[in-house]
């Protein structure tokens, strides 16, 4: 199978894996026109693009995957022959204090796209293509051993988890139901450049640079599969041109850490990059009150892209942990322009009454 698309909908571009993906592939595929409808949220920012952002085959528009004229009027416009869905709310401890919008974005805003290719595409299914893009999480929470593979079935267990579920479930039934032709990946925790620091990798390095204190959930022995996000965007773009239709792909990093060791091993790789004697801010750790239903562990088989594909993650841990903490070094004043009220104010509801000292 060979897919070679000439105008491309990336929802939510202005994200964290969005703006690598556009990053990869813009540059890449000079005609291919690549459309990047993103709601900006406080999680969405353009400044993550501004080395695409005057190509001829890149175009943004500030819009909302719920807004089904908008896309009505974007698929005539563009006449996309593929859809690479990215846009959602992401942070799990925000939907533990809010589920609203994740099912509004998550999964009404899915549903909103889908209904929009369905009614463009029809009569061309067999030349265009819808890729949804999910999360290990739907999977539920592994003990200490096995894996999940393609076939595990489904047990959400927080309201983010149970939203990306959702959507799963509707794009499989759209595809059986009315041929929608679409492709779906699975993922484990993604790390780089570009990552909101709400999430544990940039807020460890943000509050490390900062001398503030590190919250580490619990005793930190829940486990993750960490992906560097360049490794990821490839196999994105592999799954994108060569998958068969209505295929299913796990893509890990193969990389399984605790919490507590992996911000160890980051507070002495700062440590280092800054010229500072490595464990001294280890002291900074704090064991904060758990985050409520706390998935143990999470790990992806991911031999079938591997073998069938002939994807295979570049970085392991300890090289991608460099490249990542070199990079929020170096762009520190991107980090503080998007740490504004709004974060503030989520920072304060989220770790004020954990136990930070
Ligand atoms: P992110 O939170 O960094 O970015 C989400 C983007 O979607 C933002 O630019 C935001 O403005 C946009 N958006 C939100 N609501 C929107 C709406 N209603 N309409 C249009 N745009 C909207 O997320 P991310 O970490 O880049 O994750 C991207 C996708 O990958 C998500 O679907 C997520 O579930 C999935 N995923 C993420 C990870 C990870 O480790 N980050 C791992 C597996 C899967
Ligand atoms: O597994 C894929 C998922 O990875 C994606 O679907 C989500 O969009 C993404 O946010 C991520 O979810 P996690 O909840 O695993 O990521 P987070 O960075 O929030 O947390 C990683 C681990 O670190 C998790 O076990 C909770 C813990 N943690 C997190 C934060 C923010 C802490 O101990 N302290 C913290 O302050």
């Amino acid at each position: 199978m060979s897919f070679a698309p000439s105008a491309v909908l990336v929802t939510g571009g202005a994200g964290f894996i969005g703006s690598n993906y556009l990053l990869h592939v813009v540059p890449r595929y000079a005609d291919t026109l690549f459309v990047n409808l993103d709601a900006l949220t406080y999680a969405g920012n353009l400044a993550n693009l501004t080395d695409i952002e005057a190509r001829d085959n890149y175009r943004f528009v500030h819009g909302d995957v719920t807004d089904a004229d908008l896309l009505s009027r974007l698929f005539a416009e563009y006449g996309f022959d593929a859809v690479v869905h990215f846009a959602a709310e992401s942070h799990v401890d925000r939907s533990i204090l809010d589920p609203t919008a994740f099912v509004r974005t998550n999964v009404h805003g899915t549903l909103v796209l889908m209904q929009a290719a369905r009614a463009a595409w029809k009569g061309s299914e067999d030349i265009c293509r819808f890729h949804h893009i999910s999360t290990d999480e739907v999977f539920g929470s592994l003990g200490p051993e096995g894996h999940f593979t393609a076939d595990t079935s489904y047990a959400p267990r927080s309201p983010y988890a149970a939203s990306k579920a959702s959507a799963d479930h509707l794009v499989r039934a759209f595809a059986t139901t009315y041929g929608l032709p679409v492709v779906i990946t699975n993922t484990s925790n993604n790390y780089g450049p570009w990552q909101f620091p709400e999430k544990l990798i940039p807020l460890v390095i943000r509050n490390a640079v900062a001398g503030e204190p590190i919250p580490v959930y619990g005793r930190g022995e829940n486990v993750r599969d960490w992906l560097f996000v360049e490794d990821h965007v490839e196999a994105l773009d592999r799954v994108l041109r060569s998958a068969p239709n209505g295929s299913t792909w796990l893509i890990g990093g193969d990389q399984e850490i605790s919490n507590l060791e992996l911000v160890e091993r980051l507070l002495d790789e700062v440590d280092r990059q800054t010229g500072s004697q490595v464990g001294t801010r280890r002291p900074l750790i704090r064991f904060v009150t758990d985050r409520p239903g706390h998935d143990f562990r999470y790990a992806l088989d991911s031999s079938p892209i591997q073998e069938q594909l002939g994807w295979q993650p570049k970085h392991d841990l300890e090289k991608g942990l460099q490249r990542t903490v070199r990079w929020y070094l170096d762009h520190i004043r991107w980090m503080e322009n998007i740490l504004d009220g709004e974060y503030r104010s989520y920072y304060a509801t989220q770790y004020g009454s954990r136990g930070m000292n």
